[in-house]
């Protein structure tokens, strides 16, 4: 917050919306358990006592022993709280539950909050952290695909209710992120295809030689050999190939929101924050009328993106023989699961309806090209043109 006070002794309060920058590292040599209790140590006050870590069941049975140990030799008192592990427990009722158990334990503004797990817990444990007394400090430490190179970088944290998926949060960001990859080795092949298929957007939008990484990991290395990698003597060239590519989704994403932070509203230019909800458009309406139940995130995202890339040729901007190498690109990350049952009308009455829409109309984001998005009003797309574009890539 900075206050700035003028001649005229008008006092005028602006909230400087660039928050503290932080560190995220990304490694493979057993960061959890080697250098997480350092990493939040050098990051918090010589104030700070006790961490709590959240997490689910299943990660904190893997992770969670890890973690404590790291924690506890670098001096902290720590407490865990586990939430029930699944998209559905991410909303009010569990929110309440953690800032009950942060109250019980005497958690102060000086302690601090480790969330552990993939993008379901560090959504609900940064957004504890940014209401629990006004906001405390957190660390994110993600554990699935999806949360290493999208959720926990950026600072927005939140749950799900009546209202719609995602719609109450903060925006919150945290003290540090600390990736280890390693934790991809218990990921089943189904998270790692739906972190996969956002990966791919990034690339997208980012650029040609991003794309061209991307291209070249899911042809070096088949997911489906994504285990076996971790163990094979080939293993070292794997890691490092995958770091790279987790580092380069991190820096894009980073470099998007730090330019705007707060997804402002007005902007509509092809750095804006806003270009991340590539896929997203057709990608949440998919959700929606499946319940949030047949569908991963990922996986709906990755037929939003078909969508998305096909809307964008038919309409003059990204060219064939670039659709062509996205479409070929996304597949390359694995089958998306078959869309029985599906109506066009109703995927397109589930978007049209989307709350984040303003009144009267959406923003499309398409590609101009590999590497370039742009933001498009719906109102200037003709219907049968979205209708068909649709039907061509979801095959419906
Ligand atoms: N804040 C943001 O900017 C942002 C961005 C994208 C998505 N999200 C949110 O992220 C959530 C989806 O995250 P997700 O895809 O990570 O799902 P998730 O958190 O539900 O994790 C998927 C499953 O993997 C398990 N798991 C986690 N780590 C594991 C590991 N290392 N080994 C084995 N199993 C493991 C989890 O327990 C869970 O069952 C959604 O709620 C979405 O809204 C937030
Ligand atoms: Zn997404």
């Amino acid at each position: 917050m900075r206050v700035v006070k003028t001649t005229e002794a008008t006092i005028n309060v602006s909230f400087n919306q660039v928050s503290d920058s932080y560190d995220i590292l990304i490694g493979a040599e057993n960061l959890l358990e080697n250098t997480l209790g350092e990493f939040c140590r050098a990051r918090v006050s010589s104030q700070t006592k006790k961490i709590c870590i959240i997490s689910n069941p299943k990660v904190f049975r893997l992770y969670g022993e890890k973690t404590q140990k790291s924690l506890e030799n670098a001096g902290f008192t720590v407490a865990h709280w586990l939430m029930k592990d699944g998209e559905r427990y991410k909303n009010f009722a569990t929110t309440e539950k953690a800032l009950a158990f942060l109250s019980a334990q005497n958690l102060t503004r000086d302690d601090a909050i480790v969330a552990l797990g993939g993008g379901v817990v560090g959504d609900l444990a940064g957004f504890a952290s940014a209401i629990y007394l006004r906001g405390i400090r957190f660390f994110q430490v993600p554990t699935t695909l999806l949360a290493q190179i999208d959720s926990s970088v950026g600072g927005k944290t939140g749950v799900n209710s009546d209202f719609g998926k995602n719609l109450i949060g903060a925006f919150h960001q945290p003290r540090g992120v600390l990736i280890d990859l390693e934790t991809l080795k218990t990921l089943p092949r189904r998270e790692l295809a739906a972190g996969f298929y956002e990966i791919v957007k990034h690339a997208a939008l980012a650029d040609r030689n991003f794309f061209a990484q991307t291209q070249g990991f899911l042809q070096k290395f088949p997911l489906q050999n994504f285990k076996q990698n971790f163990a094979r003597r080939s293993g070292e060239e794997f890691l490092s190939e995958l770091q790279k590519l987790i580092s380069a989704n991190v820096a894009f994403k980073a470099q998007i929101v730090a330019g705007d932070e707060r997804e402002t509203t007005v902007r509509n230019d092809s750095n804006s924050r806003k270009i991340l909800n590539f896929g997203h458009t057709v990608g949440h309406a998919l959700e929606k009328v499946t319940n949030y139940k047949m569908l991963k995130h990922g996986e709906a995202v990755g037929f939003g993106l078909l969508a998305a890339a096909q809307i964008s040729n038919s309409l003059g901007k990204l060219p064939k023989h670039e659709l062509d190498l996205f479409n070929e690109v996304l597949l390359s990350v694995g089958k998306l699961p078959v869309l029985a049952k599906i109506s066009l009308d109703e995927i397109i009455a589930a978007f049209a309806h989307d709350k984040k829409a303003s009144v009267n109309s959406f923003k499309w984001i398409l590609l101009e090209k590999l590497g370039r998005a742009a933001i498009v009003d719906d109102r200037e797309i003709p219907r049968q043109l979205v209708r068909d574009s649709i039907r061509t890539a979801l095959k419906i």
